[in-house]
């Protein structure tokens, strides 16, 4: 392996937005340098509708493989050129890659292919990270409360993901638990793009336009998911229009409907909000600022903080814990959290592929 002393890692979550890419040094509590690469609309298109449908056929599949592991490879090259960084700096690359088809404790399968990674940027690849989990009963997910708690140190504090799925991790008195609540922004950016054509509703703008219906929240916050124990993982599988659709009655504005799945996303994280607790949000749903506000109204007894107070920009957190799980994965070190994902135990995260 390299005997770079830095670490890069890569992420694109269930949002399909593109892709998130850091340097970190070997503390993997500092943000070296970021950047960020989105997805052509194309591309966008074809993951959203094999994340949804799960339906392609295996060579669009293997294709589409490649095809996003040459974005992530882009990614690195363009966070080594934008830093000055040279690729011998680096020891070794976590790279996420893209979920395209999850179910918590049966399978989880990312593509973007390490090969492909390894090969162009000359460096080590981490990827494949939740399958060992899988293996050992788990879940396979959510795997960033490892990476919450060491970038809270010792402290006490919860940190909410407000990715396309949020998941929320607790640490109380060195105990860690975490768990997937159910969507953060899949439904409202899947809802604003079938009725404006948009990718997401910037700022909450839409949302903050409409009125709750009270009737559709009740009956979305009823759902079985949001009664389940943890540990449980979730997805764009699940939660996707057809699901909000099984619920609509026909009756509602489209923005009344933007307007409840914002307040589905609020409650639905804030029953698990303890009183008293110093929370940190992350993720790209901290910038819809009506969300944020819903959050902070529904959580007066707490501090409302983001994860930029720990010192990790909110856009970046999880590229981080790729970047850290990647690490000890080459230290032999064990990253996933058996209370958080139900795995019989800790696991070495993840398939490496040597640099060339
Ligand atoms: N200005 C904004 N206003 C509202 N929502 C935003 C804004 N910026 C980002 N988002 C939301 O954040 C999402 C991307 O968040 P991200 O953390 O990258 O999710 P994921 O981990 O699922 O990729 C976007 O799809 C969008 O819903
Ligand atoms: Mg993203």
């Amino acid at each position: 392996m390299a005997k770079g002393s830095l670490y890069i890692g890569l992420m694109s979550g269930t949002s399909l937005d593109g892709v998130d890419a850091v340097i970190i040094d070997g503390s993997a509590t500092k943000l070296l340098s970021q950047t960020y690469l989105p997805y052509t609309h194309d591309l966008k298109e074809q993951l959203r509708t094999l994340s949804q449908t799960g339906q392609t056929s295996l060579e669009n599949l293997a294709t589409i493989d490649v095809q996003v592991a040459h974005v992530f490879a882009d990614a690195v090259h363009a966070l080594l050129e934008s830093s000055n960084t040279r690729a011998t700096q680096i020891s070794v690359i976590g790279s996420h890659g893209q979920t395209v088809f999850h179910k918590g404790g049966k399978y989880s399968m990312q593509i973007g292919h390490g090969s492909i990674i390894a090969e162009r940027t000359g460096i080590a690849v981490v990827n494949d990270f939740r399958m060992n989990d899988i293996a050992a009963s788990g879940q396979g997910a959510p795997l960033t409360p490892a990476y919450h708690q060491h970038l809270l140190g010792n402290k006490d504090g919860v940190v909410i993901n407000l990715g396309g799925i949020a998941n929320l991790t607790q640490i109380s008195k060195s105990v860690v638990t975490g768990f997937d609540t159910g969507p953060a922004n899949t439904l409202l950016d899947n809802w604003i793009k079938k009725c404006k054509q948009l990718d997401y509703d910037r700022d909450g703008i839409w949302a903050r336009s409409g009125f709750i219906s009270d009737d559709l929240l009740s009956a979305l916050l009823a759902d079985s998911y949001f009664k389940k124990p943890s540990p449980k993982s979730t997805g764009p599988e699940y939660f996707n229009l057809e699901w909000l659709n099984s619920y609509l009655t026909g009756t509602e504005t489209d923005a009344d409907v933007q307007r409840t799945l914002v307040e589905l996303t609020a409650m639905s994280i804030s029953k698990h909000i303890p009183k008293n607790t110093n929370v940190y949000l992350c993720g790209g749903g901290v910038h819809n600022l009506f969300l944020a506000e819903r959050l902070a109204y529904l959580n007066p007894h707490s501090e409302m903080m983001t994860t930029d107070d720990l010192g990790m920009p909110v856009d970046y957190v999880e590229a981080a814990a790729f970047a850290f799980f990647a690490q000890q994965t080459l230290k032999g070190k064990t990253s996933s959290l058996p209370l958080v994902t139900g795995a019989k135990g800790a696991r070495i995260l993840g398939a490496i592929y040597a640099a060339q």
